[in-house]
């Protein structure tokens, strides 16, 4: 392929053409990179085009996969910044004003617990430490007690009591945040549905209202329903849970399940991207600094947009390209990851990349650019 420093660069400002890139099947596989990646990331830093990354996976701090990232993708050089990642847990953030104390499920192991934290939630509630609380709540939990030490918060610390004799002494819990797949789908589903029709988000009370507003919010991350890893089908993600708690919900209160669901391709987080992708051509202009990044909230379109184009480069049609389609991004989609050719064949249903199917993220950019 051509050489990256014979890419012509057809625009007046640089800084007038944004990039937001999926990270898994674009610039990673697994945890290898796609070589190709490395080459364009460059060129686009060294020239001060703006960029992020928008990812539907999480479970780890933002730093910690920002490491990774550059030194998976050796950018030495040019890292890319923290201030340049969204997860799908990372609009999450901007619900701490008014959500202190929060159920955060998901795995792996205890690191959510450090990601919620590390956006600042005050008081993180994880099931283990319910269980750890009150193992009747759940009896056919798998954690050893090994993990039940190790990983779940003393109720001395957590203040909880899911006896029902005190259960009124439990401090309410303020939302359920899905931050990543389940690791204990049974534990959780039953947690959820407790707090969901409890009495205000207090454990071991029960509401007595049919309703289909939750007794306190939940968030999914995402809404992927299948992810692949080695195994020769894919396995059950969030998106399966979330269709397990709506059912379960419809059948106990004989209505739908009001909730809230981020990630690609849902509107609302391509409303953050876009705020985050905005502010970063700020950083790269000299307006602002890195770590001073606005918190956009919620649901909340930019006004304005500085940019003439922004792509969308993603492996996935039904999120990255779906998403970046109808939020009128141009669409880029790319052969390194789920997409396969003969998938349109196969499914013509399924969304089409605004510029073209590319070989890799390199092909792609350039074809923009
Ligand atoms: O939820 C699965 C996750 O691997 C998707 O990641 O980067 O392709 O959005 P990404
Ligand atoms: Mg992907």
């Amino acid at each position: 392929s051509t050489p990256v420093e014979e890419i012509p660069l057809n625009i007046e400002s640089p800084q007038d053409i944004g990039f937001v890139f999926d990270i898994d099947g674009v610039l990673l596989k697994g945890k290898k990179r796609i070589e190709e990646a490395t080459d364009i990331i460059n060129y686009l830093s060294e020239r001060k085009i703006p960029f992020i990354l928008l990812t539907n996976g999480g479970g780890m701090t933002e730093k910690k996969r920002i490491d990774f990232i550059n030194k998976t993708l050796q950018l030495d050089k040019y890292p890319i910044n923290e201030d340049q990642l969204i997860q799908a847990h990372t609009p999450m953030r901007t619900l701490i004003p008014h959500h202190k104390r929060v159920l955060i499920c998901g795995g792996p192991k205890d690191d959510v617990r450090e990601v919620a934290e590390s956006y600042g939630f005050e008081d993180v509630i994880r099931p283990i430490d319910i269980i750890k609380a009150n193992p009747t709540i759940w009896p056919y939990h798998m954690f050893s007690d090994e993990q039940i030490e190790n990983w779940g918060k003393d109720p001395s610390i957590t203040k909880l009591d899911v006896d029902m004799v005190n259960c009124k002494e439990n401090l309410p819990i303020d939302s359920i945040l899905c931050f990543n797949d389940s690791r204990a789908i049974g534990a959780e589903l039953q947690l959820i549905l407790d707090l969901l029709n409890s009495e205000n988000g207090v454990l071991g009370t029960r509401r007595t209202e049919k309703s289909s507003k939750p007794s306190i919010p939940i968030v999914f991350s995402n809404n992927d329903f299948l992810w692949s890893n080695e195994y020769k089908q894919p396995r059950f993600a969030m998106g399966a849970l979330k269709i397990a708690v709506l059912t379960i919900y419809e059948k106990i209160n004989g209505k739908k399940l009001e909730q809230l669901t981020l990630g690609k391709p849902e509107k609302v987080c391509y409303d953050y991207a876009h705020h985050i992708l905005i502010d970063w051509r700020n950083v790269l202009l000299g307006k602002k600094s890195p770590g001073n990044l606005c918190l956009p909230k919620l649901n909340d379109a930019p006004v304005n947009s500085p940019f003439k184009k922004v792509y969308m480069v993603g492996d996935n049609p039904e999120s990255d390209i779906t998403g970046g389609n109808n939020y009128n991004w141009g669409t880029i989609l790319v052969k390194t990851g789920v997409y396969q050719e003969g998938d349109f064949e196969l499914n013509p249903e399924i969304s089409r990349p605004s510029l073209g199917v590319f070989a890799n993220v390199k092909e792609g950019v350039m074809a923009a650019l």
